[in-house]
């Protein structure tokens, strides 16, 4: 996108007319053309936007321009609405200037597309947020509800503005919109019932009929078919590029954005539909008797409906249709309408009801967009009212309408050409003057109170007698015949002058913009704006709470009889109080002109362009601006506005503002014919002179900005830092208490815990004290007690039955005894020490008793028995003992012997006559005879030998002769070896030396070997001269034959032959005895 900086860049023709050079009507025309076949639709002349229609819409209303012309200078850019919005925007946000945007043109010059254009535009610009969203939607959407109930296809517009809006919209002090007013003016309310050729009846008519659904259409009782409507012209019904389905949705849509109940928008198009079956209702004549003709209702169906559709009674409705009641000082008069008189009746209360429904619909609109806060308001108002019209058939609107542009012009001329001249001259400034129109002089011709035209329609209104639009006309002949604006035929005949094109019931008028001829006829009528009290009263009725609220007047009860202000009256107040609210605000003028009256793009049709530009007085405007001066300002806003930009004004300038102003021009070095200074105000010729002086105090704003913020963040980074240190303190101080509290109370707590230890050990100490006190006084106690208990139980125990179980246990114990004892002594065994019997024990318990018993019995009988011994039997006695000593569990022999007594001896020695011999050879005593086998050493074969012991030696004899073959005195004899088997055989070893010991030991034989070896033993034993004779007992033993020793050694075998033992020679060594096993 090309990118522009200012009005000059690229520009098509001249931007601001202001630098036309040559300026001439046609080289401004020229201009003027060269821009708009190049799409520059907007020129400037000045501050003033002129807009061409375009007819078409151009790529110039986008987001991204939107954003071009936010916050630029306005002549920084090329021309165009936007700057002109944003200007304004500004100096309402900025300065704090009221704004008004005045938007002039004929009509179709595009004022309506321009007004939605600066509204858009600032809606845009502005802040946002929720709720100012809200607002601005609400705002915005205002437009299509009313665009559909008061515009109209025109012969010049297909959306032709029917009825005048100024919008004020309000804007709290950061430029936020808050809310909204909208004033209407002057609805043209004839066309509900007419409309002239090519043009239709307001949007919403047909809108509802073709885009309301069937369900809708039919609670409306209504039908889509436009033809059944009277009050709907068919040549246009449908509009080319006006899609009325479509806007119907629209329009619905944003009556619920703007806060529309369901049933408000309900009972809206009831009375719409109202309004078309009012228009249905037709009349017919019937004659009355005192030949009066008097209007019926033709066709009733379409009254019925509409009365249910308002809830209207239909008798009521059908007779105020019929009759008028007119009511003078307490005298009610009824009189019958004639057809005629119906037919008006009707079209009055159809324009009424709707004309009162738009008013209605303004007031609700104000409702929902009202500013909430009560705070003081910035006004931006918007000013779009129909333009200068000029139709074939003009009448009471368009003179009305006509009348509200001359004050536009007025108001325009006011303000940038009179009051600048003004200026210039009341300041002093050098100033040649320049010619313009002022209509002043048409705007006196209509409003003047005297002899103004309204004035005297008002007149003829009020007058009594017959009035007629003639007889309104005649009034206008001799009143203003003589102004120079005012043309009529009479006025015209007067001055002997015709002038056929003014017909006789026409008056004609000058107007800036034109001459307009009018038609008398309908201005007393449309002045008057009558409706029968009986109608009104008849709405009154109606069960509709909206009708209700229409028809105020209607309530019987607040019967007004004076008659109500003329629609002239009313208009011309309005439009006073318009004007003068226009002034106290900043004028921004846009200045529409329609290139052509086709309603057509890309043709200029120069006639008609030169027109608008002349009498719009666009000419004089431009030339005012080039002779003076762009700008102007007081001196002390001005020196407020750039004191900043030298130093000796900054910040404060002490002298005069005049001065400051001075001082601060001539320090910026500003050419002086770029300005002047006035009595109150300097001049600045060119803008350019201003943007410099912007652009400077824009730096310089930054600069200033860039300073305060240093002082701004300086201070606030102290005091935060102040605030800081001040905290610190504080809560160091807070933190020092609670450190200090915290160790307080951690003493105090240690403390009390120190304490309460000492304490419970000084308690417990005393309390180990007492305890031991009181155990010490108890153990006395207990100690006192168990010994008188003792005491007590000793002396009385005798009365205790409770050692009578002792005492029987003890005595049974005793009877047991002496039973046990008295029993054994009966059942004692024999004396016999071998006898084994004893008594069997009775109890248990006196098992050991039993046992003990027994023994000592046992030993007891024994010693018995032992004392019955004589001395010989004791000798055996003890023989038999000292054998049992040697051989007891040593020799198997043993056992056999045990129960033999030892005879000793067994040959009767000394009395058997065969041992004579033998006798005398042995002097001593025989201790034991007895014959032994003297075993023989050479083959083992035993001898049979006789075998003496006395107390001294051992004889061996021969068996036969008795003779004596060895004798061994005692004394010799070493020792005696015996096996440990059953057998018979010792050795009998001879100490070696000795004499008896020359032929070697004896080994011998014998049955009786143990009694033999015993006695030997016990010889040895008393005998006290020699030692004792050692016993060996082994199954191999040396015996000494002669020279040799051989080893007799004894096996076991088996029993051959009943010779029961064998011994035989092994060899020199060996001699083998074989003892068979005993059983
Ligand atoms: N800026 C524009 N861009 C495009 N079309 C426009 C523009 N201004 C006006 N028009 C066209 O001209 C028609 C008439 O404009 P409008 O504003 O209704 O006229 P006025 O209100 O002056 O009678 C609009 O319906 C639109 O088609
Ligand atoms: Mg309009």
């Amino acid at each position: 996108m090309e990118v522009k900086t200012s009005l000059l860049d690229n520009m098509i023709g001249v931007g601001d007319m202001v630098l036309l050079e040559p300026l001439s009507e046609d080289s401004f025309l020229e201009n003027l053309r060269n821009r708009f076949d190049h799409n520059e639709i907007y020129t400037y002349i000045g501050s003033v936007v002129i807009s061409m229609n375009p007819y078409r819409s151009l790529p110039i209303y986008t987001p991204e321009k939107v954003e071009d012309y936010r916050n630029r200078n306005f002549y920084e850019l090329s021309p165009h609405i936007y700057a002109l919005a944003d200007e304004a925007y500004r100096s309402l946000r900025d300065q704090d200037k009221d704004q008004c945007i005045l938007i002039t043109g004929e009509s179709g010059a595009g004022k309506t597309e321009a007004s939605k254009l600066v509204m858009s535009y600032v809606a845009a610009v502005c802040g946002k947020g929720q709720e100012v969203n809200k607002v601005k939607e609400q705002l915005l959407q205002s437009n299509p509800v009313l665009e559909a109930f008061g515009n109209a296809k025109t012969v010049r517009n297909d959306n032709s503005s029917r009825f005048g809006k100024y919008m004020d919209i309000e804007f709290d002090f950061k430029g936020d919109p808050l809310g909204g007013v909208i004033s209407n003016y002057l609805l043209e309310k004839s066309r509900v019932v007419k409309q002239p050729r090519g043009e239709r009846n307001f949007h919403v008519f047909y809108q509802l009929l073709s885009g309301a659904s069937d369900d809708t259409l039919r609670k409306l009782k209504l039908d889509r078919d436009f033809s059944k409507y009277n009050y709907l012209s068919l040549d246009s019904a449908v509009v080319n590029g006006l899609d009325d389905a479509a806007n119907f949705r629209t329009v619905r849509n944003a009556m619920q954005i703007v806060g529309f109940m369901e049933d408000e928008v309900q009972s809206v198009l009831e009375l719409v539909a109202a309004v078309l079956k009012l228009g249905n209702i037709e009349f017919k004549p019937e004659s009355r008797c005192n030949g009066t003709d008097e209007s019926r209702v033709k066709d009733k169906n379409d009254l019925k409906e509409m009365c249910e559709l308002l809830g209207i009674e239909q008798s009521v409705l059908e007779r105020a249709f019929s009759y008028r009641t007119v009511e003078a000082k307490l005298e009610k008069v009824s009189t019958t309408l004639n057809v005629a008189q119906a037919y008006y009746a009707r079209d009055a209360l159809a324009k009424n009801l709707y004309s009162r429904l738009f008013s209605w619909l303004v007031t609700r609109i104000n409702e929902s967009i009202k500013a909430q806060a009560k705070t003081r308001h910035k006004v931006m108002g918007v000013l779009d009212i129909y333009g200068f019209e000029i139709f074939e058939d003009n009448s009471f609107e368009q003179f009305i309408i006509n009348y509200c542009n001359e004050k536009l012009q007025q108001i325009f001329i006011e303000l940038t050409l009179r009051e600048e001249q003004e200026e210039y001259v009341r300041e002093g400034i050098e100033w040649t003057n320049i010619e313009y129109f002022n209509n002043a002089v048409i705007c006196d011709l209509i409003e003047n109170n005297q002899n103004g035209i309204l004035a005297m329609l008002d007149e003829e209104c009020l007058r009594p007698g017959t009035v007629t639009d003639e007889t309104f006309l005649d009034k206008l002949n001799t009143i203003c015949a003589e102004h120079q604006h005012f043309e009529s035929r009479l006025s015209k005949n007067s001055k002997f002058l015709t002038d056929h094109s003014l017909p006789h019931n026409c008056f004609r008028i000058q107007h800036y913009a034109g001459k307009v001829l009018y038609r008398a006829e309908g201005f007393v009528d449309k002045n008057n704006d009558l409706l029968y009290r009986d109608l009104s009263q008849a709405m009154y009725k109606a069960n509709h709470s909206l009708i209700k609220q229409l028809f105020p007047e209607g309530n019987p009860g607040k019967v007004n009889l004076k008659r109500p202000p003329t629609a002239g009256f009313q208009f011309k107040a309005s439009v006073g109080t318009l004007m003068r609210n226009l002034q106290t605000k900043n004028p921004n003028y846009i200045r529409c002109i329609k290139p052509n009256d086709k309603k057509a793009s890309h043709i200029f049709t120069e006639s008609l362009v030169r027109h608008q530009v002349r009498y719009l007085g666009l000419m004089e405007n431009v030339r005012v601006r080039r002779a003076g001066y762009a700008f102007r300002q007081a001196y002390e806003p001005c020196l407020e506005r750039y004191k900043m930009l030298c130093k000796k004004t900054w910040p404060h300038w002490r002298g005069p503002a005049r001065e400051g102003v001075e001082v601060l021009m001539s320090d910026l070095q500003v050419p002086t014919e770029e300005f002047s200074y006035g009595r109150s105000k300097i001049f600045i010729r060119n803008p350019r002179t201003l943007f410099f002086l912007e652009e400077r105090r824009r730096q310089c704003l930054q600069d200033l900005a860039t300073l305060i913020q240093k002082i701004y963040r300086g201070w606030k980074c102290r005091s935060h830092f102040l605030l800081l240190k001040k905290s610190q303190i504080v809560v160091a101080a807070w933190y020092r208490r609670y450190a200090q509290q915290k160790k307080y109370q951690k003493i105090k707590s240690a403390t009390t815990v120190v304490q309460s230890y000492t304490r419970g050990w000084q308690a417990r100490k005393l309390l180990r004290e007492l305890k031991y006190q009181k155990r010490c006084e108890e153990a006395a106690t207990t100690i006192a007690a168990y010994w008188h208990g003792t005491q007590v139980r000793r002396e009385y125990r005798k009365f205790f039955r409770a050692n009578a179980g002792k005492k029987i246990y003890e005595f049974t114990i005793q009877r047991i005894m002496q039973k046990y004892f008295l029993g054994l002594k009966r059942d004692l065994p024999s004396m016999s020490p071998i006898d084994k019997s004893w008594p069997s024990r009775p109890y248990l318990f006196l098992d050991g008793v039993h046992t003990e018993l027994r023994r000592i019995f046992h030993l007891w009988r024994c010693k018995k028995y032992r004392s019955t011994f004589t001395e010989e039997k004791k000798a055996v006695y003890e023989e038999k003992l000292e054998a049992s000593e040697i051989f007891k569990d040593k020799k198997a022999l043993y056992p056999s012997s045990v129960s033999q007594p030892f005879k000793g001896d067994y040959l009767e020695i000394r009395k058997n006559p065969k041992y004579q011999k033998l006798n005398s050879a042995v002097e001593e005593k025989v201790l034991l005879a007895d014959v032994v086998n003297k075993i023989n050493r050479a083959n083992g074969k035993g001898t049979a030998r006789i075998f003496l012991l006395t107390k001294n030696s051992v004889v061996l004899a021969d068996q036969k002769t008795g003779q004596v073959k060895a004798s061994v005195p005692l004394p010799d004899l070493t020792s005696v070896s015996v096996s440990t088997q059953s057998d018979g055989f010792f050795a009998l070893k001879l100490k070696e030396g000795s004499a008896s010991a020359v032929k070697g030991d004896f080994l011998l034989s014998s049955e009786h070997l143990i009694e033999i070896i015993t006695k030997l033993h016990h010889i040895g034993s008393t005998a006290a001269d020699r030692e004792q004779l050692n016993v060996d007992i082994s199954d191999e033993f040396l015996v000494q034959f002669k020279q040799d020793k051989v080893c007799v050694k004894f096996i076991q075998g088996v029993a051959k032959n009943g010779n029961s033992v064998s011994c035989k020679r092994k060899n020199n060594r060996l001699l083998e005895v074989s003892v068979p096993a005993t059983a």
